[in-house]
């Protein structure tokens, strides 16, 4: 059976493995998270936005761990994007045990230049899109008899003031506070964090040429590797006492 925008195997429903939806799987750190999830026994139902092919590769890497994983167009800054892409999700797999939320729009924005329509796309892609993720998440995972979790993927910058980033950096701390009051309101049912990587390296086991001055502003004086950020999200999977929290992997970026 095909459903229009959604790539499925003959898999209507599984049980008893475990179940992650995923926004932003396609991304380039965002791939990485998704393969190591599917390498921890987990069924992977992820969101891309624009770049198909990127995503089809990364599904096809994915069914080679996780053979029942899917993916679906979904633009999170519209509502009924997200909608949409939970009822199919619903239709294919019966329970979610996580949610990582790693979709991100990403772009400089001159504090006196920024438009109303940058604005938009950052901010609704960044903050409304993860805000209405998680809502639709918690309706699923409310209605669950165990432990499930969220992961939202935030950013240093959240916390340094960078002028030409302001919706950006906005969105990102919105995401930080949004984080805190869902682990609240969810607790004891549902653990809610967030990692807020530095700047990461794109290819893992190669150093990119850092930009002049950015390493002398990290005391472990390396960019992140992806997999510093793999081995965050491993752990916050696995604790069972951790919520509210952000954590920053960063190379002890914000002590300067
Ligand atoms: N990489 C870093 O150095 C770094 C540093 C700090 C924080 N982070 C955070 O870590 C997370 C993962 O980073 P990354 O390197 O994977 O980012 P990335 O390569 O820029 O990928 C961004 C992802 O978000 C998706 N996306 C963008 N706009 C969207 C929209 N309107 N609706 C739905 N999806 C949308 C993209 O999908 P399409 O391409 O299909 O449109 C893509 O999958 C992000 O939240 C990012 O902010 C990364």
């Amino acid at each position: 059976m095909e459903i229009e925008g959604l790539f499925q195997t003959d898999i209507m429903s599984i049980s008893g493995k475990k179940v992650c939806f995923m926004t932003g799987a396609s991304g380039k750190l965002g791939r990485e998270i998704a393969l190591s999830i599917a390498g921890q026994g987990y069924s992977i139902f992820f969101t891309w936005n624009s770049s198909e092919e990127k995503a089809k590769e990364t599904l096809e890497q994915l069914r080679w761990i996780s053979p029942d994983s899917q993916m679906v167009q979904c633009d999170v800054s519209k509502v009924q994007d997200i909608d949409r892409a939970f009822r199919l999700f619903s239709e294919q797999f019966d329970r979610l045990d996580l949610l990582l939320a790693s979709a991100s729009n990403f772009f400089r924005t001159d504090l006196l230049a920024v438009t109303e329509q940058e604005w938009n796309s950052l901010v609704d892609t960044n903050l409304k899109g993860t805000f209405f993720t998680m809502q639709a998440a918690v309706r699923i995972m409310t209605r669950q008899h165990f432990l499930s979790r969220i992961i939202t993927m935030t950013d240093v910058s959240a916390e340094l003031v960078w002028p030409n980033f302001a919706p950006y950096t906005v969105s990102k701390a919105g995401i930080q506070h949004l984080t805190r009051i869902f682990a609240r309101e969810t607790a004891p049912h549902i653990l809610v964090n967030s990692i807020a990587p530095g700047t990461v390296s794109s290819y893992p086991g190669r150093e990119d040429e850092p930009e002049a001055g950015l390493l002398k502003k990290i005391p472990l004086q390396r960019l992140g590797d992806p997999m510093d950020i793999v081995g965050t999200v491993k752990f916050l999977m696995e604790s069972e006492y951790i919520t509210g929290q952000v954590i920053n992997v960063d190379g002890g970026r914000l002590l300067f």
